[in-house]
């Protein structure tokens, strides 16, 4: 379904496969159904396998990714807790602030832009103070900085191992390689419109068993109706065991969605099949970046993020001058929202079906990318840019 419309290649929202699509225009169906039952349920099982995690327990909930930050502040934090938040741009900002929101006491370790902390320096915050929690956002969607999370799970469980890891994996789960269990992550928050391929309209969180631990022994009432675990946990088990439970309305239609995304993406070869394609897409884009002479916000291969690129414009070029040129291309994609830099860079997302298929948008999306480039004015070798990087 992508004729006559350009393709959304912005971080997520991210273009979906046709069967996806089908599945969220199903009729009106009853969220007793046991159709819905059945889909419900494999959706939970299904989200383990993505994260990798036996033991982990799924919240699927209708909302977007930030109702995810509520539901870890609300239920993991009690006023004047300590929370460590691993900063590398606007998202890893408004998970402090929300932190804030349920009384925690923030402790923002900022990045310089386009980098992330070293873990020298994660480990000596660590060692300053006892915190309940520390957060790192694997993949900031601003700048496109891809987070440790293996490092500064590693460095918690040897200085600090009652704290809890709580990833915003949003603009990264099931395009960056996530091992939850293995790592020992505690909390991963994602949502629907991105890397598993769906509409936009769930909120999903795997919370370890250790975190549910420590979420039974707070000593204050949850300070939240929608958002509490206590409401949900009774949901989750019973759909997963094939069961109607109600709190709150399921979105159905986004659930059958999900359902099929998931599906597919499991299909073939499981998620180190899925991981790969994410890593040779990303490979061909960055590539194309070099070729066209500009540099990518992330400063080195290593903190770069497989699921999107942010990428500096030269000086005398404005996000806004390119955007549309790219538009009349066939390709949506997003300019800068950092502060005050927002106009020297603009982004392309390559998650979910744009990595994994073989459909041509990665050739489409580079193709427009460096003739706008061209159009205002920007002088790209003949030698190089023009044509698309080959595919590894
Ligand atoms: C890393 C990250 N965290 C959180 C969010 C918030 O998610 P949503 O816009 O779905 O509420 C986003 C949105 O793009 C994001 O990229």
């Amino acid at each position: 379904m992508t004729s006559n419309r350009p393709l959304c290649l912005i971080p997520g929202p991210v273009e979906m496969s046709d069967t996806v699509l089908q599945a969220h225009s199903t009729p009106a169906t009853a969220h007793t159904d046991p159709k819905f039952v059945e889909a419900f349920g494999q959706v939970i099982e299904m989200l383990r396998e993505v994260v990798q995690t036996k033991t982990g327990q799924p919240f699927v909930i209708a909302g977007s990714g930030t109702l995810g930050w509520d539901q870890t502040a609300a239920n993991l934090v009690e006023a004047g807790e300590n929370v460590l938040v691993l900063s590398n741009g606007y998202f890893g900002e408004g998970l402090a602030d929300c932190m804030e929101t349920y009384g925690a006491a923030v402790t923002r370790l900022r990045a310089e832009p386009g980098n992330r902390q070293t873990l020298d320096e994660i480990a000596q915050a660590l060692q300053a103070k006892k915190y309940k929690i520390v957060t790192v956002s694997q993949v900031d969607t601003s700048t496109g900085v891809l987070g440790d999370v293996k490092g500064v799970a590693e460095l918690v469980k040897k200085l600090s191992p009652d704290t809890l890891v709580v990833v915003d994996g949003v603009c990264a789960t099931a395009a960056e390689r996530l091992y939850f269990d293995a790592w020992g992550v505690d909390v991963v928050i994602t949502a629907s419109q991105k890397a598993l391929g769906c509409p936009p309209g769930i909120s999903v969180v795997v919370v370890s068993q250790k975190a549910l631990g420590v979420f039974a022994a707070r000593k204050t009432p949850v300070p939240a109706y929608y958002v509490n675990w206590n409401r949900w946990l009774p949901i989750m088990k019973s759909y997963e065991d094939r069961a109607v439970k109600y709190f709150a309305t399921p979105c159905v239609q986004t659930i059958f969605a999900l359902n099929t995304s998931l599906r597919e993406m499991l299909a073939n070869g499981g998620m180190e099949s899925v991981f790969a394609a994410h890593e040779r897409t990303s490979a061909r884009v960055k590539a194309a970046v070099v070729s066209w002479g500009l540099k990518t916000v992330a400063v080195s291969p290593e903190v770069s993020a497989m699921a999107m690129t942010a990428i500096w414009l030269p000086e005398n070029i404005q996000a806004a001058d390119l955007l549309p040129k790219l538009k009349a291309r066939g390709v949506v994609a997003a300019g800068g929202i950092l502060a005050g830099q927002a106009h020297r860079y603009f982004r392309l997302g390559h998650m979910g079906i744009t990595a994994t298929q073989d459909n041509g948008f990665v050739d489409t999306m580079l193709k427009a990318a460096a003739e706008a480039l061209e159009e205002c004015g920007h002088a790209i070798a003949p030698s190089s840019g023009r044509s698309t990087p080959p595919r590894l």
